[in-house]
């Protein structure tokens, strides 16, 4: 679901777009030397997290082009047609067809993209049978921009078509309070520069998080009738949603504390870990376990999942006394053969 005012407070230059620097700095060239050369920009593949902004920068980038774009999605095309449909109409030269999740293009659609990106052609089938044949149509100098947070799901094939693949990294916490602040300005909200350091440090480096957690902090504040947001208000609205110091959620210590409780630290597998939460593995694989595993608070292993001693630390439980699970299994890692 998505706030009408998510898409008004998008920036829409590379200068009001916090974070990213390296990633900035090479796309300001890249946008510079396409718009010198009078050419479309060349086919972009941006990977990385959910909520990093990925969608925001492919709007960004058309803005500084000043060409329009056209959005859609890797499960919302199902048929060559439906490529097609979108390639021929509306799009015009040095425009920019954004495709999110792309890794969820299906294999023949996909195979249509491949012309369309390397010659701006595409080929249609009119007719059925051994009447049909095929036209070939010549499409404008388009720029696609594919995001995706699998890259390694993407085939061969199709990541040589874009010559430009850049990731997105997660944000400090200094950056996400830059991106609350800007946000908070932008709604009209007095918002105290260390409440905005509060939210940025419980936001799991993820801008989405950031200005999600702005708006429910807004909310006490309005409830309790409060205009300025100062640090205690912040703090009372995050420990009220759950979202702790490391801005873990319930449902991610949930998990940690039956991996700890119900299996002795591990290693157990996904869908029982999953199960014993009430959760599907899907959501637990995708969801929880990236930020857990990238804060040292779960790790995956061959035999399963395992706790480490951040894990006991963070639930504020004493380590094993017997070591950690398995005893193979220490903070730098797994330990290489073992097992
Ligand atoms: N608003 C400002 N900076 C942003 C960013 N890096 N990602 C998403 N939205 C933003």
């Amino acid at each position: 679901m998505h706030h009408v005012e998510d898409t008004a407070l998008r920036p829409t230059s590379l200068a009001e777009y916090v974070g990213q620097r390296p990633l900035k700095e090479k796309l300001a060239v890249y946008l510079e030397a396409a718009r010198s050369r009078r050419e479309s920009l060349d086919h972009v593949l941006l990977y990385g997290p959910p909520g990093l902004g990925k969608t925001t920068l492919a709007h960004i980038i058309a803005a500084e082009l000043g060409v329009g774009i056209r959005v859609t999605s890797g499960p919302a095309i199902e048929k060559p047609g439906d490529l097609a449909a979108i390639l021929t109409n509306a799009l015009e030269d040095g425009d920019v067809l954004f495709i999110d999740e792309i890794h969820r293009l299906g294999r023949v659609a996909e195979e249509h993209l491949y012309p369309a990106m390397e010659d701006y052609k595409i080929d249609i089938v009119l007719g059925q049978g051994p009447a049909a044949r095929t036209i070939r149509l010549d499409l404008p100098r388009f720029t696609l921009i594919g995001a995706t947070t699998r890259p390694g799901l993407i085939t061969g094939p199709m990541r040589s078509r874009f010559g430009i693949i850049e990731h997105l990294e997660y944000y400090r916490d200094d950056e996400l309070a830059e991106g609350v602040r800007r946000d908070a300005t932008l709604l009209g909200l007095a918002l105290d520069d260390r409440a905005a350091m509060e939210i940025g440090r419980r936001a799991r480096g993820t801008m989405r998080i950031a200005k999600r957690l702005l708006r429910r902090v807004r909310d006490y504040a309005d409830v309790a009738g409060e205009g300025a947001i100062g640090l205690e208000r912040a703090r009372h609205a995050l420990d009220e949603l759950g979202i702790d110091e490391q801005g873990l959620e319930r449902r991610d210590r949930a998990i940690l504390r039956a991996l700890v409780e119900m299996f002795a630290g591990g290693p157990v597998g996904l869908d029982t870990l999953a199960t014993s939460v009430g959760e599907d593995r899907v959501t637990v694989e995708e969801v929880h376990e990236p930020f857990l595993i990238q804060r040292g608070l779960l790790q995956r292993t061959a035999r399963g999942r395992v706790a480490t001693g951040g894990t006991y630390d963070h639930l504020g439980l004493p380590r094993p006394a017997s070591g950690l699970p398995g005893g193979l299994f220490t903070d730098e890692g797994t330990i290489e053969g073992a097992g």
